[in-house]
């Protein structure tokens, strides 16, 4: 039984370092008809961001409330698609659901989503902290080396072993509120967030505990 399970998981770690490959070229290939990601202009999003955003997200976006992601330093394009997942288009429910945020983008075009992705990306994270060092160091080794006995793949292959992430397609997580990672990562679990395209988050999340959730959260917010 348990050879079978460490096969089982073995063919998951490898179906998913193959579907990362896969995984870019579908993306460019998906991206370039609407010119989606193209970039912004900064100033232009400075003034949403500081007139709309920064009651929540702070003015530079190093949001001080857990439950508000930090913006500062995350890539453009990332905070582009997750402002356009957040609204419902074409008679379609919004891909990543957020009362809050559905409220936040029904003004914005998709040139203001350009724009504010620009200036979040320019602007400076802070360096954050873990608050249990023990829960962290459980976290660190789910991050760099995953879990093989349940399949849980290393955090570090997709979003960098800094925590910066890969431009376009990897978000940053480095610094990241825990309670924020947390809640997402739960909400991948409970498929409420379900827009990573082709379950990339939810299939690796479904293997996880809620014990493993909390540490690699706890251990993302000190990251730097
Ligand atoms: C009333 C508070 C509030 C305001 C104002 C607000 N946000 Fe948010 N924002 C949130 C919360 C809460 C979340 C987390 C949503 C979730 O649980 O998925 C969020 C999530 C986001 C995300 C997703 C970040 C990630 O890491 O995936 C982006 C991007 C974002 N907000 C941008 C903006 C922009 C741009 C504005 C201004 C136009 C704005 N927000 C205004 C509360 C707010
Ligand atoms: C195969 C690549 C891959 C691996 C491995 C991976 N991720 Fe992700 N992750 C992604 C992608 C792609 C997204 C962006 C989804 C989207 O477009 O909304 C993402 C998004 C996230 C987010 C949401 C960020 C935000 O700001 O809302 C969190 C949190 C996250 N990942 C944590 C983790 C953790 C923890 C691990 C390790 C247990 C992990 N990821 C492993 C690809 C990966």
């Amino acid at each position: 039984m348990q050879g079978t399970k460490i096969v089982s998981n073995l063919i998951m770690l490898i179906a998913l370092a193959l579907f990362n490959q896969v995984f870019a070229e579908t993306l460019v290939k998906a991206r370039s008809p609407e010119k989606a990601y193209v970039k912004g202009n900064a100033e232009k999003g400075q003034q949403i961001a500081s007139q709309v955003c920064a009651g929540c997200h702070n003015a530079d976006g190093n949001s001080t409330i857990p439950a508000n992601p930090v913006l500062a330093g995350q890539h453009a394009e990332y905070i582009t698609k997750q402002l356009m997942n957040f609204k419902a288009r074409d008679n379609k429910p919004a891909e990543r659901k957020s009362a809050v945020m559905a409220a936040m983008v029904v003004p914005l075009s998709l040139d203001d989503m350009k724009n504010l992705g620009a200036y979040y990306t320019l602007q400076s994270p802070k360096p954050g902290a873990a608050k249990d060092k023990t829960l962290a160091e459980q976290g660190e080794r789910i991050y760099r080396g995953g879990n093989i006995f349940s399949g849980v793949p290393a955090c570090s292959g997709c979003h960098s072993p800094n925590g910066v992430g890969i431009p376009p397609h990897y978000p940053r997580l480095a610094g990241q509120h825990a309670e924020y990672t947390a809640t997402q990562l739960r909400a991948f679990r409970t498929e409420k967030r379900a827009n990573d395209l082709n379950r990339v988050m939810r299939a690796i999340v479904a293997r996880m505990s809620e014990k493993e959730i909390q540490a690699v959260a706890e251990f993302i917010s000190g990251l730097r």
